[in-house]
């Protein structure tokens, strides 16, 4: 067999030349050797939205997007979500292995023992109006945390790098739930150390004037099987947002502001509130075909449907409506999943979609559970940041141990105008920009 490299021919000087080929990929700086003279500053590649292009060496999460595989560390995604707990899955993400009896029950205790929100942060709160989007909120308010550990600066000693990301991991539940608190008008709910992170996570939400809050179990789980499948997903938006601000050397909170602010948008993790939204325009099963048919004209996109890795149906898809009915038999049955069964149906026989290889998302069923568990829509996206936060710091983490990364600065095609003659203020009436 040929040796794994690329033979180039640059038919511009009649020179070849002969490129390592690396775990699939070719160094992108070796493509600077091919020059016209040696004025020239060689080729790039030009990648817009890196769609093809692969930006670190990581081991934390492997996806196979033809065949719907995902795995953390090595472990199909199947497996964790039926057998892990959410903090024993956030260990494996964080380290690299399943912990044993004794290393869970020091990380759950570590974790448990740093939910605990410093006091300021209440008037972080109250300065928010109580309509406000509560992604709007999250973000502010993690950058915010940055003014009260300001020893976080300090990215370069590996200690104190997981110290604040178990403050981090701890804090988001009841950041979150504060800002739900803020928004309803209820006083806010200190952490119960006795509960589990999720089942914490429900008290904060939801305790009312009971001496102590009871999560309904079956519940507990779900949202537990639902951060699992949220955890982290290899260099998406978000965590390609993480890797670059933090390659600046920025505090992790404020690089995991940056990370939630990325994925707060609607092609990414703001879809599953678009999803409900998507439904409730719907409104019922007779809808759906003319729906269809509007996407398909190109007015608008199925929400919550395709991904630029998954080109078969998302793993997480499958087990977040396997969650489902579990969560139904509790909550009662949500009508809007008749609506997305129906969605689901149709588009899956479309040629349209099948086409583009089109398949439900982790988005396209997650909301319609939240909805069912008490969540509003506009606070779906926060449930998806405090589980992927775990995801941005193991990316984090990974980064500053790569000896190869840097700070993160690409290049461009520059297509403006060059060295153009000044105007005076006088002559400028009516002048039109350079394209
Ligand atoms: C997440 O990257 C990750 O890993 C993200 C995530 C994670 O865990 O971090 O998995 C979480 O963000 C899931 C995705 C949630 N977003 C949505 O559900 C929003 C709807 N989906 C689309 O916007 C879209 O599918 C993306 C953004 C998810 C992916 O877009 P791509 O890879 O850039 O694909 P594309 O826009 O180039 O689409 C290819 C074609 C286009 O048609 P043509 O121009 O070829 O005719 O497919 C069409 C698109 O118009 N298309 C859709 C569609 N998604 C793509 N048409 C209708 N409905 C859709 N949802």
């Amino acid at each position: 067999m040929a040796s794994n490299s690329l033979t180039i021919t640059d038919n511009r000087t009649g020179k070849t030349y002969e490129l390592p080929i690396e775990d699939g990929t070719v160094r992108a700086m070796d493509l600077r050797k091919i020059r016209t003279d040696a004025e020239d500053f060689g080729l790039m590649t030009y990648d817009p939205a890196y769609v093809n292009t692969a930006s670190c060496r990581s081991s934390i999460t492997y996806i196979d997007g033809d065949r719907g595989i995902l795995e953390y560390r090595g472990y199909p995604i199947e497996v964790l979500a039926e057998h892990c707990t959410f903090l024993e899955v956030a260990y494996l993400v964080l380290f690299g292995k399943l912990p044993d009896q004794a290393e869970l029950k020091e990380w759950v205790n570590e974790i448990t023992h740093h939910t605990m929100l410093h006091e300021t942060t209440k008037r972080f709160m109250e300065g928010f109006r109580y309509d406000s989007h509560p992604m709007a909120m999250f973000v502010s308010s993690v950058a915010a945390l940055s003014t009260v550990y300001p020893e976080a600066k300090d990215v370069l000693d590996p200690e104190n790098r997981m110290r604040q990301i178990k403050r981090l991991i701890a804090k988001m539940p009841t950041l979150a739930a504060m800002s739900y608190r803020h928004s309803v008008g209820f006083p806010y709910v200190y952490p119960d150390n006795d509960l589990s992170y999720t089942e914490n996570f429900m008290n904060m939400l939801w305790k009312m004037v009971e001496p102590k809050y009871a999560a309904n179990p079956v519940l507990a789980r779900a949202l537990d099987v639902l951060f699992i499948l949220h955890a982290d997903h290899e260099q998406n938006c978000s965590t390609s947002a993480m890797r670059a601000v933090g390659s600046s050397q920025a505090d992790p909170y404020l690089s995991l502001s940056a990370a939630a602010a990325a994925l707060s948008g609607p092609l990414h993790g703001g879809a599953n509130e678009q999803v409900l939204k998507m439904l409730d325009e719907i409104g019922t099963k007779a809808n759906v075909p003319a729906y269809i048919k509007k996407v398909k004209d190109g007015h608008g996109k199925l929400m919550g449907f395709g991904h630029r890795v998954y080109k078969n149906y998302d793993p997480r898809a499958k087990i977040i409506k396997w969650t489902a009915d579990q969560v139904f038999e509790v909550t009662g049955r949500n009508a809007r999943l008749d609506i997305a069964l129906e969605l689901e149906r149709i588009a899956l026989e479309d040629e349209y979609f099948v086409q583009r290889k089109l398949y439900p998302n982790v988005d396209f069923y997650s909301g319609i559970i939240y909805q069912a568990v008490g969540f509003r829509p506009e606070f779906f996206t926060v449930l998806f940041a405090i589980p992927r936060t775990v995801g941005w710091l193991a990316q984090w983490e990974e980064m500053h141990r790569d000896a190869e990364q840097k700070i993160a600065r690409p290049r461009q095609i520059y297509t403006g105008g060059r060295k153009l003659a000044f105007i005076p203020m006088e002559e400028r009436q009516g002048a039109v920009a350079v394209k």
